[in-house]
Protein backbone atom coordinates (compact mmCIF):
# COMPACT_ATOMS: atom_id res chain seq x y z
CA UNK A 1 0.00 0.00 0.00
CA UNK A 2 0.94 3.64 -0.88
CA UNK A 3 2.10 5.39 2.67
CA UNK A 4 -0.80 7.59 3.48
CA UNK A 5 -3.17 4.59 3.22
CA UNK A 6 -1.22 2.27 5.33
CA UNK A 7 -0.15 4.74 7.94
CA UNK A 8 -4.43 5.64 7.77
CA UNK A 9 -5.02 2.15 9.25
CA UNK A 10 -1.66 1.52 11.34
CA UNK A 11 -1.55 5.13 12.92
CA UNK A 12 -3.36 6.75 15.70
CA UNK A 13 -3.64 10.05 17.32
CA UNK A 14 -1.61 12.54 18.77
CA UNK A 15 1.20 10.93 20.54
CA UNK A 16 -0.15 7.58 20.02
CA UNK A 17 -0.12 6.85 23.62
CA UNK A 18 -2.99 4.93 23.39
CA UNK A 19 -2.29 3.13 20.37
CA UNK A 20 0.38 1.85 21.97
CA UNK A 21 -1.09 0.97 25.53
CA UNK A 22 -3.92 -0.82 23.92
CA UNK A 23 -1.79 -3.45 22.96
CA UNK A 24 0.98 -3.41 26.07
CA UNK A 25 -2.07 -3.47 28.56
CA UNK A 26 -2.53 -7.29 27.56
CA UNK A 27 1.13 -8.07 28.52
CA UNK A 28 0.34 -7.01 32.19
CA UNK A 29 -2.05 -9.14 34.00
CA UNK A 30 -0.53 -12.94 34.25
CA UNK A 31 -2.22 -16.04 33.69
CA UNK A 32 -3.05 -18.64 36.31
CA UNK A 33 -3.62 -21.62 34.40
CA UNK A 34 -4.25 -25.21 35.49
CA UNK A 35 -1.78 -27.33 34.42
CA UNK A 36 -2.35 -31.51 33.84
CA UNK A 37 -5.79 -30.77 32.48
CA UNK A 38 -6.25 -32.68 28.38
CA UNK A 39 -8.08 -30.44 26.22
CA UNK A 40 -8.30 -32.50 23.08
CA UNK A 41 -10.93 -30.49 21.56
CA UNK A 42 -11.88 -26.74 22.76
CA UNK A 43 -15.24 -25.34 22.01
CA UNK A 44 -14.98 -21.32 20.18
CA UNK A 45 -18.57 -21.00 19.73
CA UNK A 46 -20.66 -18.36 21.71
CA UNK A 47 -23.33 -15.91 21.46
CA UNK A 48 -23.61 -12.18 20.84
CA UNK A 49 -27.19 -10.42 21.07
CA UNK A 50 -28.67 -13.93 21.02
CA UNK A 51 -27.32 -14.59 17.43
CA UNK A 52 -24.88 -18.33 17.79
CA UNK A 53 -21.32 -17.42 16.35
CA UNK A 54 -18.21 -19.75 15.50
CA UNK A 55 -15.55 -17.79 18.07
CA UNK A 56 -15.99 -14.77 20.13
CA UNK A 57 -14.63 -12.62 17.42
CA UNK A 58 -16.85 -9.90 15.44
CA UNK A 59 -15.04 -7.78 12.39
CA UNK A 60 -15.41 -4.06 13.78
CA UNK A 61 -16.22 -1.08 11.75
CA UNK A 62 -13.49 0.38 9.90
CA UNK A 63 -14.39 2.95 6.97
CA UNK A 64 -12.95 3.96 3.64
CA UNK A 65 -11.65 0.02 3.90
CA UNK A 66 -12.37 0.12 0.01
CA UNK A 67 -9.45 2.12 0.01
CA UNK A 68 -7.55 -0.44 1.15
CA UNK A 69 -7.69 -3.70 -1.57
CA UNK A 70 -11.12 -3.38 -4.40
CA UNK A 71 -14.56 -3.95 -3.08
CA UNK A 72 -12.50 -3.93 0.60
CA UNK A 73 -16.09 -4.08 2.95
CA UNK A 74 -17.69 -6.93 0.45
CA UNK A 75 -14.37 -9.70 0.53
CA UNK A 76 -13.91 -8.28 4.18
CA UNK A 77 -17.54 -9.31 5.36
CA UNK A 78 -17.54 -12.65 3.10
CA UNK A 79 -14.49 -13.49 4.79
CA UNK A 80 -16.32 -12.95 8.24
CA UNK A 81 -19.29 -14.95 7.15
CA UNK A 82 -16.86 -17.79 6.05
CA UNK A 83 -15.39 -18.13 9.62
CA UNK A 84 -19.18 -17.89 10.71
CA UNK A 85 -18.43 -14.52 12.31
CA UNK A 86 -20.23 -11.23 12.09
CA UNK A 87 -19.50 -8.31 10.87
CA UNK A 88 -19.54 -4.34 11.44
CA UNK A 89 -19.89 -2.49 8.42
CA UNK A 90 -19.20 1.29 9.06
CA UNK A 91 -21.71 4.09 7.96
CA UNK A 92 -18.03 5.60 6.18
CA UNK A 93 -17.23 2.91 3.76
CA UNK A 94 -16.67 2.68 0.19
CA UNK A 95 -19.19 -0.02 -1.00
CA UNK A 96 -23.17 0.11 -0.84
CA UNK A 97 -24.50 -1.38 2.44
CA UNK A 98 -27.25 -3.73 0.17
CA UNK A 99 -23.73 -5.55 -1.56
CA UNK A 100 -21.55 -5.94 1.86
CA UNK A 101 -25.01 -7.48 3.41
CA UNK A 102 -25.44 -9.61 0.18
CA UNK A 103 -21.68 -10.71 0.56
CA UNK A 104 -21.78 -12.06 3.69
CA UNK A 105 -23.38 -15.37 5.12
CA UNK A 106 -23.03 -14.64 8.48
CA UNK A 107 -24.35 -11.62 10.64
CA UNK A 108 -24.06 -8.21 9.69
CA UNK A 109 -24.48 -4.98 11.85
CA UNK A 110 -24.03 -1.46 10.72
CA UNK A 111 -22.50 1.15 12.68
CA UNK A 112 -23.97 4.55 12.87
CA UNK A 113 -22.69 7.85 12.44
CA UNK A 114 -25.03 11.09 12.03
CA UNK A 115 -22.81 12.31 9.43
CA UNK A 116 -24.87 14.95 6.79
CA UNK A 117 -27.43 15.13 9.76
CA UNK A 118 -30.53 13.13 11.08
CA UNK A 119 -32.07 12.71 8.05
CA UNK A 120 -30.07 11.07 5.96
CA UNK A 121 -29.08 9.24 9.25
CA UNK A 122 -32.47 7.91 8.94
CA UNK A 123 -32.23 7.13 5.22
CA UNK A 124 -29.37 5.13 5.92
CA UNK A 125 -31.32 3.23 9.28
CA UNK A 126 -34.01 2.19 6.82
CA UNK A 127 -31.76 0.94 4.34
CA UNK A 128 -29.75 -1.36 6.64
CA UNK A 129 -32.97 -2.79 8.25
CA UNK A 130 -34.48 -3.77 4.92
CA UNK A 131 -30.90 -4.82 3.71
CA UNK A 132 -31.06 -7.47 6.56
CA UNK A 133 -28.29 -5.88 8.99
CA UNK A 134 -29.43 -7.07 12.65
CA UNK A 135 -27.92 -4.85 14.98
CA UNK A 136 -27.05 -0.58 14.91
CA UNK A 137 -24.09 0.03 16.33
CA UNK A 138 -23.90 3.58 17.29
CA UNK A 139 -20.61 5.06 17.95
CA UNK A 140 -20.40 7.92 20.50
CA UNK A 141 -16.62 9.02 20.88
CA UNK A 142 -16.28 10.30 17.25
CA UNK A 143 -17.55 14.59 17.44
CA UNK A 144 -14.41 15.32 15.83
CA UNK A 145 -12.03 13.50 14.17
CA UNK A 146 -8.88 12.90 16.08
CA UNK A 147 -5.76 14.50 15.22
CA UNK A 148 -3.69 11.58 13.45
CA UNK A 149 -0.63 13.12 12.39
CA UNK A 150 0.82 11.04 10.06
CA UNK A 151 -2.11 11.97 8.18
CA UNK A 152 -1.36 15.50 8.50
CA UNK A 153 2.55 14.69 7.65
CA UNK A 154 1.41 12.57 4.55
CA UNK A 155 -0.85 14.74 2.43
CA UNK A 156 -4.38 12.97 3.24
CA UNK A 157 -6.44 16.31 3.33
CA UNK A 158 -4.32 17.46 0.49
CA UNK A 159 -4.52 14.67 -1.58
CA UNK A 160 -8.48 14.26 -1.32
CA UNK A 161 -8.95 17.87 -2.05
CA UNK A 162 -7.14 16.59 -5.58
CA UNK A 163 -5.69 19.83 -6.57
CA UNK A 164 -2.36 19.73 -9.20
CA UNK A 165 -0.19 20.95 -6.76
CA UNK A 166 -0.85 18.50 -3.86
CA UNK A 167 -1.04 15.83 -6.50
CA UNK A 168 2.59 16.89 -7.26
CA UNK A 169 3.84 17.29 -3.84
CA UNK A 170 2.34 14.44 -2.51
CA UNK A 171 1.67 12.00 -5.32
CA UNK A 172 4.79 10.17 -5.82
CA UNK A 173 4.16 7.69 -2.88
CA UNK A 174 1.29 6.50 -4.72
CA UNK A 175 3.03 5.93 -7.91
CA UNK A 176 5.95 3.67 -5.93
CA UNK A 177 2.82 1.09 -5.29
CA UNK A 178 1.81 0.69 -9.39
CA UNK A 179 0.05 -2.70 -8.01
CA UNK A 180 -2.51 -1.20 -5.40
CA UNK A 181 -2.56 1.99 -8.07
CA UNK A 182 -4.18 -0.40 -10.55
CA UNK A 183 -6.40 -2.25 -8.45
CA UNK A 184 -7.45 1.10 -7.07
CA UNK A 185 -8.79 2.73 -11.01
CA UNK A 186 -9.86 -0.60 -11.75
CA UNK A 187 -12.16 0.06 -8.66
CA UNK A 188 -13.58 2.83 -9.95
CA UNK A 189 -10.77 5.38 -8.28
CA UNK A 190 -11.52 7.58 -5.31
CA UNK A 191 -14.53 6.08 -3.38
CA UNK A 192 -17.28 8.25 -2.52
CA UNK A 193 -19.67 7.31 0.95
CA UNK A 194 -22.67 5.58 -0.77
CA UNK A 195 -24.31 4.79 2.42
CA UNK A 196 -24.31 8.73 3.62
CA UNK A 197 -26.46 10.31 0.55
CA UNK A 198 -27.00 13.63 0.68
CA UNK A 199 -30.15 15.01 -0.78
CA UNK A 200 -29.61 16.65 -4.14
CA UNK A 201 -26.38 15.61 -4.29
CA UNK A 202 -25.61 12.07 -4.06
CA UNK A 203 -23.40 10.22 -2.26
CA UNK A 204 -20.71 12.15 0.45
CA UNK A 205 -17.41 12.95 -0.86
CA UNK A 206 -14.56 12.18 0.76
CA UNK A 207 -13.25 15.80 0.82
CA UNK A 208 -16.32 16.45 3.09
CA UNK A 209 -16.10 13.43 6.00
CA UNK A 210 -13.79 15.61 8.65
CA UNK A 211 -16.61 18.52 8.41
CA UNK A 212 -19.58 16.03 8.13
CA UNK A 213 -18.12 14.26 11.68
CA UNK A 214 -17.94 17.95 13.00
CA UNK A 215 -21.34 19.22 12.38
CA UNK A 216 -22.66 15.41 13.69
CA UNK A 217 -21.63 14.64 17.07
CA UNK A 218 -23.87 11.86 18.92
CA UNK A 219 -25.52 13.05 22.05
CA UNK A 220 -27.07 10.52 24.57
CA UNK A 221 -30.66 11.88 23.32
CA UNK A 222 -29.94 11.17 20.21
CA UNK A 223 -30.53 7.45 21.04
CA UNK A 224 -34.15 7.87 21.44
CA UNK A 225 -34.63 8.31 18.13
CA UNK A 226 -32.49 6.33 16.78
CA UNK A 227 -33.90 3.07 18.31
CA UNK A 228 -37.94 4.87 17.40
CA UNK A 229 -36.47 4.29 14.29
CA UNK A 230 -34.08 0.92 14.05
CA UNK A 231 -36.40 -0.96 15.97
CA UNK A 232 -34.02 -3.40 16.90
CA UNK A 233 -31.06 -4.05 19.16
CA UNK A 234 -28.67 -1.22 19.58
CA UNK A 235 -24.74 -1.29 20.21
CA UNK A 236 -22.96 1.52 22.00
CA UNK A 237 -19.61 1.64 21.21
CA UNK A 238 -17.09 4.14 22.52
CA UNK A 239 -17.55 3.42 26.14
CA UNK A 240 -14.63 4.60 28.79
CA UNK A 241 -16.06 4.40 32.27
CA UNK A 242 -18.89 3.40 34.48
CA UNK A 243 -21.29 6.62 33.82
CA UNK A 244 -20.99 6.31 30.20
CA UNK A 245 -21.85 2.43 30.53
CA UNK A 246 -25.07 2.97 33.02
CA UNK A 247 -25.99 5.97 30.56
CA UNK A 248 -25.83 3.41 27.67
CA UNK A 249 -27.93 0.95 29.13
CA UNK A 250 -30.63 3.86 30.77
CA UNK A 251 -30.82 4.70 27.18
CA UNK A 252 -31.93 1.08 25.99
CA UNK A 253 -28.44 -0.48 24.55
CA UNK A 254 -28.16 -4.12 24.22
CA UNK A 255 -24.74 -4.19 23.96
CA UNK A 256 -22.17 -1.65 25.01
CA UNK A 257 -17.94 -2.45 23.39
CA UNK A 258 -15.30 -0.65 25.37
CA UNK A 259 -13.40 1.35 22.75
CA UNK A 260 -11.43 4.38 22.69
CA UNK A 261 -11.44 3.92 18.88
CA UNK A 262 -8.17 2.01 18.56
CA UNK A 263 -6.01 4.88 20.05
CA UNK A 264 -7.21 7.40 16.99
CA UNK A 265 -9.44 9.65 19.06
CA UNK A 266 -8.69 11.28 22.36
CA UNK A 267 -5.41 10.30 22.79
CA UNK A 268 -3.74 9.41 26.72
CA UNK A 269 -7.52 7.55 27.55
CA UNK A 270 -7.11 4.01 29.60
CA UNK A 271 -6.33 1.26 27.74
CA UNK A 272 -9.74 -0.91 27.06
CA UNK A 273 -8.73 -3.79 29.07
CA UNK A 274 -7.59 -1.89 31.95
CA UNK A 275 -11.38 -0.01 32.46
CA UNK A 276 -12.91 -2.95 31.26
CA UNK A 277 -13.89 -4.34 34.56
CA UNK A 278 -14.89 -0.92 35.71
CA UNK A 279 -17.52 -0.87 32.93
CA UNK A 280 -18.58 -4.85 33.60
CA UNK A 281 -18.89 -3.93 37.40
CA UNK A 282 -21.08 -1.09 36.15
CA UNK A 283 -23.28 -2.69 33.77
CA UNK A 284 -24.20 -5.91 36.48
CA UNK A 285 -25.34 -8.08 33.99
CA UNK A 286 -27.87 -5.56 32.65
CA UNK A 287 -26.10 -5.57 28.97
CA UNK A 288 -23.35 -7.68 27.30
CA UNK A 289 -20.08 -5.73 26.99
CA UNK A 290 -17.79 -6.61 24.22
CA UNK A 291 -14.70 -4.45 23.90
CA UNK A 292 -12.10 -3.67 21.48
CA UNK A 293 -8.60 -1.83 20.99
CA UNK A 294 -5.18 -3.64 20.78
CA UNK A 295 -6.58 -7.36 20.04
CA UNK A 296 -3.53 -8.62 17.90
CA UNK A 297 -3.23 -12.38 19.29
CA UNK A 298 -5.88 -14.74 20.18
CA UNK A 299 -4.29 -14.82 23.83
CA UNK A 300 -5.94 -11.47 23.91
CA UNK A 301 -9.27 -12.78 23.21
CA UNK A 302 -8.73 -15.31 25.88
CA UNK A 303 -7.67 -12.20 28.57
CA UNK A 304 -10.49 -10.32 27.23
CA UNK A 305 -12.68 -13.08 27.74
CA UNK A 306 -11.13 -13.63 31.53
CA UNK A 307 -11.95 -10.57 32.27
CA UNK A 308 -16.12 -10.99 31.50
CA UNK A 309 -16.03 -9.61 28.14
CA UNK A 310 -18.42 -11.30 25.89
CA UNK A 311 -16.60 -11.25 22.85
CA UNK A 312 -13.61 -8.63 21.22
CA UNK A 313 -14.04 -6.66 17.79
CA UNK A 314 -10.56 -6.32 15.52
CA UNK A 315 -10.08 -3.63 13.46
CA UNK A 316 -6.10 -3.44 12.46
CA UNK A 317 -5.55 -6.97 12.98
CA UNK A 318 -7.81 -7.84 9.90
CA UNK A 319 -7.48 -4.94 7.92
CA UNK A 320 -3.90 -5.81 7.96
CA UNK A 321 -4.41 -8.87 6.16
CA UNK A 322 -7.12 -6.95 4.00
CA UNK A 323 -4.74 -4.99 2.49
CA UNK A 324 -1.89 -7.19 2.08
CA UNK A 325 -4.36 -9.87 0.13
CA UNK A 326 -7.82 -9.12 -0.10
CA UNK A 327 -10.56 -11.50 1.32
CA UNK A 328 -7.93 -14.56 1.62
CA UNK A 329 -5.69 -11.87 4.21
CA UNK A 330 -9.01 -11.38 5.92
CA UNK A 331 -9.35 -15.35 6.22
CA UNK A 332 -5.96 -16.02 7.55
CA UNK A 333 -5.81 -13.04 9.97
CA UNK A 334 -9.25 -14.54 11.14
CA UNK A 335 -7.12 -17.93 11.16
CA UNK A 336 -4.03 -17.00 13.00
CA UNK A 337 -6.65 -15.86 15.44
CA UNK A 338 -8.52 -18.86 15.89
CA UNK A 339 -5.25 -21.08 16.73
CA UNK A 340 -3.84 -18.58 18.90
CA UNK A 341 -7.21 -18.74 20.57
CA UNK A 342 -7.09 -22.64 21.13
CA UNK A 343 -3.36 -22.84 21.52
CA UNK A 344 -4.45 -20.63 24.41
CA UNK A 345 -7.28 -22.69 26.03
CA UNK A 346 -4.79 -25.73 25.90
CA UNK A 347 -2.26 -24.01 27.50
CA UNK A 348 -4.73 -22.48 30.43
CA UNK A 349 -6.09 -26.31 30.43
CA UNK A 350 -9.83 -24.63 29.87
CA UNK A 351 -12.06 -26.60 27.05
CA UNK A 352 -14.18 -23.83 26.01
CA UNK A 353 -14.33 -20.28 26.28
CA UNK A 354 -17.63 -20.55 27.97
CA UNK A 355 -15.30 -22.23 30.72
CA UNK A 356 -12.96 -18.96 30.73
CA UNK A 357 -13.47 -16.61 33.72
CA UNK A 358 -11.54 -14.45 36.57
CA UNK A 359 -10.05 -17.65 38.16
CA UNK A 360 -7.38 -17.95 34.81
CA UNK A 361 -5.82 -14.35 35.80
CA UNK A 362 -4.23 -11.97 38.25
CA UNK A 363 -6.04 -8.44 37.17
CA UNK A 364 -3.00 -6.27 38.57
CA UNK A 365 -3.38 -4.19 41.68
CA UNK A 366 -2.99 -0.90 40.73
CA UNK A 367 -5.48 -1.54 38.39
CA UNK A 368 -9.38 -0.54 38.84
CA UNK A 369 -11.25 -3.16 39.86
CA UNK A 370 -14.73 -2.57 41.19
CA UNK A 371 -15.57 -6.45 42.26
CA UNK A 372 -12.77 -5.44 45.24
CA UNK A 373 -13.95 -1.67 45.92
CA UNK A 374 -11.36 0.04 43.35
C1 LIG B 1 -8.55 2.55 9.62
C2 LIG B 1 -9.61 2.54 10.69
C3 LIG B 1 -10.86 3.08 10.42
C4 LIG B 1 -11.86 3.04 11.40
N1 LIG B 1 -13.11 3.52 11.09
C5 LIG B 1 -14.10 3.42 12.02
C6 LIG B 1 -15.43 3.82 11.70
O1 LIG B 1 -15.72 4.23 10.58
N2 LIG B 1 -16.37 3.73 12.67
C7 LIG B 1 -16.09 3.25 13.93
O2 LIG B 1 -16.98 3.18 14.77
N3 LIG B 1 -14.84 2.85 14.24
C8 LIG B 1 -13.85 2.91 13.32
N4 LIG B 1 -12.59 2.47 13.63
C9 LIG B 1 -12.33 1.92 14.98
C10 LIG B 1 -12.54 0.41 15.00
O3 LIG B 1 -13.89 0.07 14.83
C11 LIG B 1 -12.07 -0.19 16.33
O4 LIG B 1 -12.66 0.50 17.40
C12 LIG B 1 -10.55 -0.15 16.48
O5 LIG B 1 -9.91 -0.38 15.26
C13 LIG B 1 -10.11 -1.18 17.51
O6 LIG B 1 -8.74 -1.14 17.71
P1 LIG B 1 -7.69 -2.12 16.96
O7 LIG B 1 -7.49 -1.55 15.60
O8 LIG B 1 -6.50 -2.03 17.83
O9 LIG B 1 -8.31 -3.49 16.90
C14 LIG B 1 -11.58 2.48 12.66
C15 LIG B 1 -10.32 1.92 12.91
C16 LIG B 1 -9.35 1.93 11.94
C17 LIG B 1 -8.01 1.28 12.23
Amino acid sequence: MPRAVFDYIDGGAENEVTLGTNCQAFDVPLWRPRSAVATPTCDLRTTVLGTAIEMPLLLGPVGSSRLFFPRGEEVAAKAAGEAGIPYVLSTLSGCRMEDVKAATTGPAWFQLYLVGGRDVALAGISRARAAGFTALVVTIDTPVAGLRERDVRNGVKELTGRSLSSLLRFGGQFLAKPRWLAGFFADGGMMKFPNVVIPGEGPMLYADVGAALEQSATVWSDLRWIRDAWKGPIVVKGVHTADDARHAIDEGAEAIVVSNHGGRQLDGVSPTLRVLPEVIAAAAGRTEVLLDGGVRRGRDIAMALCFGARAVLVGRAYVYGLGAAGGPGVARAIDILRTDLIRTLKLLGCASVAGLDRSYVDIPADWPDATRGM
